[in-house]
């Protein structure tokens, strides 16, 4: 395992923990949903808080949510004066909401922010590390990524008669050496990333919906956005075979 870098500046964790879990379809909010008896969340902010990056990690929760902020305040207590600051928000009603929600909280004089999904529960300390060492380096974006290992192509719905043979067509297939899976945690320079929520905040909703990350928003600044080695334990939580998975590798290395 890699050492913490020194926290050069005021740094924040904020983990986003407000979806429902509609994919998962486990009936309780995702970072509600167990492994290895514990909650996702609680997994998050276990790797979050040890990894050493930060000085606060900020929570967003789905509105009106008691158990998990039960949970924050819970695992706040156990650190006691050792660890982070934990703080609990509502979040809101897409992802990029609940992003925006957190960065409200965050303590004044913050300059490095790592955003990280509650849905991966297994990132490994040492992306943390790598991320926090970008941005001690002077990168405002940097982001954890992967190899892809399917060929991917883009399509089309079929229309005319082909719709009778297939609902899509392909349209063009992607370099794939070019292309590389994201996960998170993903950091930021808080004014970059202040900047470029803001912006986005006043997207038609047609482009608000397809926001899936917080690098993306930053790109379209025209701001620079790095990229380091991710984890093949970092995968995100999305359906109950990656419910699956984690089981199956918490209890492969005895937890
Ligand atoms: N998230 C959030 N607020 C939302 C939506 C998503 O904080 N309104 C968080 C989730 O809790 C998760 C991360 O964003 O940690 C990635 O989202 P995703 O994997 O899509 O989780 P869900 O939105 O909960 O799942 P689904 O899309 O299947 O409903
Ligand atoms: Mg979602």
């Amino acid at each position: 395992m890699t050492d913490a870098p020194p926290p050069a500046v005021p740094t924040a964790v904020v983990i986003v923990a407000a979806g429902s879990g509609t994919r998962l379809g486990h009936g309780l909010p995702k970072a509600l949903v167990p492994l290895a008896e514990a909650p996702l969340l609680l997994h998050a902010l276990r790797g979050a808080a040890g990894s050493g990056v930060a000085q606060q990690i900020c929570v967003a929760v789905p509105p009106a949510d008691a158990e998990l902020t039960e949970f924050c305040h819970t695992f706040a207590e156990e650190l006691g004066d050792a660890g982070p600051e934990i703080d609990v928000v509502e979040g809101g009603a897409t992802r990029a909401d609940s992003v925006r929600a957190a960065l409200a909280a965050l303590a004044p004089g913050t300059v490095h922010v790592l955003v990280h999904d509650a849905a991966r529960p297994l990132t490994p300390p040492e992306v943390f590390h790598r991320v926090a060492e970008a941005l001690n380096r002077g990168a405002l974006a940097v982001i954890p990524a992967m190899p892809v290992v399917d060929t991917i192509k883009s399509t089309a719905p079929t229309e005319g008669d082909a719709a009778s043979i297939a609902a899509e067509v392909v349209t063009g297939t992607a370099v794939r050496e070019q292309l590389r899976a994201v996960q998170t945690p993903q950091g930021f320079d808080v004014g970059t990333l202040l900047r470029a929520h803001e912006v986005a905040s006043r997207w038609e909703p047609d482009q608000a919906a397809a926001i899936t990350d917080d690098a993306m928003l930053v790109e379209s600044l025209g701001t620079p956005v790095y990229v380091v080695p991710g984890d093949l334990q970092s995968f995100k939580v999305t359906t109950p075979m990656d419910l699956h998975f984690a089981e199956t590798l918490v209890a492969a290395q005895g937890g």
